[in-house]
């Protein structure tokens, strides 16, 4: 637990169903627009939450073009491909619509639109110079809190490796959480996505930056995301589900804005980097044996979320008891979503581990916060437990 600590977040955050509608009351905050960027996904492209933003820009004479074009997991390549594509336009704000890598490119393309610099420089912790364009995220996941974090995530593809560019400039002036947007998220999105947000919460909890700011988004995002988490799987129209599980995401990004992440996310990193496999099923797969790793380090902690999640009821449990009961209950999770646990089904052969243990070993960002250090064997032990 950290002694001193701090916390940052987006300007303003406009949240319930059917937030979006109120778009147009909040553009105030920029002043005077004359020119918008919509950036997207195709699925967006003809879709009626894009109609809902350019129908309220065009009522209030604003000009936009719209950029539907992120691929998920962006490389550094694709969004420089992007940002040639705004090319000799000049926007007065952009809006993200999607998932976490349609917010992380827009994220991106604000900050490369004012600082000469080429992206590749910016990787790393506050190497953007300039504040960006201003920005809107509006969330299509219920993951990765991107719309409140100062980070954004770019795969590099030469090193196959996933790597952060963190910088203040990258928050968000206005935040959009309408769960409406997430209704027709598909059920294995929803799964991956969910534990990604759960993971944020959880390492959070546990990092050696923890702190009572952190603590209490990260506990609640656990409480709102263990309580929904199966129902949006299972019933994925129920709004009430859809709203815990946003808002859960969104608590889980403020938590590691302010604690940061740990050892499952710099283990899912070349994961992601290499094998492309899906940053929520990555660190799904990782948690249970990274936490198995950790347990003892964090057996006092984790009985606190079993108690404050009812994994258990019973006062008497011993911690040790209580953190075993709380991996069951991630494990649960992971089977009930129909999350892979095999490394194998992505193309990873144990002739691989050695790299990808190397690889995640230089993401000292995260490794660092992890309550207990882990060496190269650590790293390779823990890769090999999934490929049973
Ligand atoms: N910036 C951060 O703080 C942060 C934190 C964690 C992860 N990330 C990064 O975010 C990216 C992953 O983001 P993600 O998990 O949100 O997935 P994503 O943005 O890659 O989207 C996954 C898929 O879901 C689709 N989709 C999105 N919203 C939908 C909806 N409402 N209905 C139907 N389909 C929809 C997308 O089109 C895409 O095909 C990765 O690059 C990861 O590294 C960033
Ligand atoms: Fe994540």
């Amino acid at each position: 637990m950290n002694s001193l600590y701090s916390f940052q977040t987006a300007g303003r955050i406009v949240a319930g169903p059917h937030s979006l509608k109120q778009l147009h009351e909040h553009l105030s905050i920029f002043g005077e627009i004359k020119n918008v960027l919509l950036v997207s996904t195709p699925f967006f492209k003809e879709n009626s939450f894009n109609d809902m933003i350019t129908e309220q820009l065009e009522k209030a004479g604003i000009s936009y073009d719209i950029l539907a074009e992120v691929e998920p997991e962006p490389t550094v390549r694709h969004i420089e491909e992007l940002y040639g594509k705004m090319a000799g336009q000049k926007y007065d704000v952009l809006i993200g619509l999607g998932g976490g890598s349609v917010l992380d490119a827009t994220k991106l393309l604000s900050v490369m639109s004012t600082n000469a610099l080429p992206l590749r420089s910016m990787v790393g912790t506050d190497k953007v110079k300039q504040e960006g364009i201003p920005v809107i995220l509006i969330p299509t996941t219920s993951g990765t809190g991107s719309e409140v974090t100062p980070n954004a995530i770019v795969t590099l593809p030469d090193e196959e490796l996933k790597e952060g560019v963190v910088s203040r400039h990258l928050l968000p002036s206005l935040v959009i959480l309408d769960p409406i947007l997430t209704l027709s998220l598909p059920p294995s999105i929803t799964a991956a996505t969910g534990m990604d947000a759960f993971t944020h919460s959880f390492e959070s909890f546990i990092s050696n930056k923890a702190n009572p700011i952190s603590d209490m988004f990260a506990m609640q995002s656990m409480r709102l995301i263990a309580r929904s988490i199966i129902e949006a799987y299972e019933n994925g129209d129920n709004i009430a589900a859809r709203h815990d599980m946003l808002l859960g995401s969104t608590y889980g990004g403020m938590a590691l804005t302010s604690a940061g992440t740990a050892a499952v996310h710099a283990l899912a990193y070349p994961l992601g980097g290499k094998f492309h496999i899906p940053h929520g099923e990555a660190n799904s797969m990782l948690l249970p044996h990274v936490t198995r790793f950790n347990l003892d380090h964090i057996e006092e902690r984790m009985a606190i979320i079993a108690k404050e999640i009812h994994v258990i009821e019973d006062g008497n449990v011993s911690n040790h008891d209580a953190a075993e009961r709380l991996i069951e209950q991630i494990e649960n999770w992971t089977q009930t979503l129909n999350i892979p646990q095999d490394l194998k089904a992505f193309g990873v052969k144990s002739s691989d581990v050695a790299d990808l243990a190397v690889a995640a070993s230089k993401v000292t960002r995260l490794l660092n916060n992890n309550p207990k250090t882990l060496t190269i064997a650590d790293m390779e032990n823990i890769y090999k437990k999934l490929l049973n």
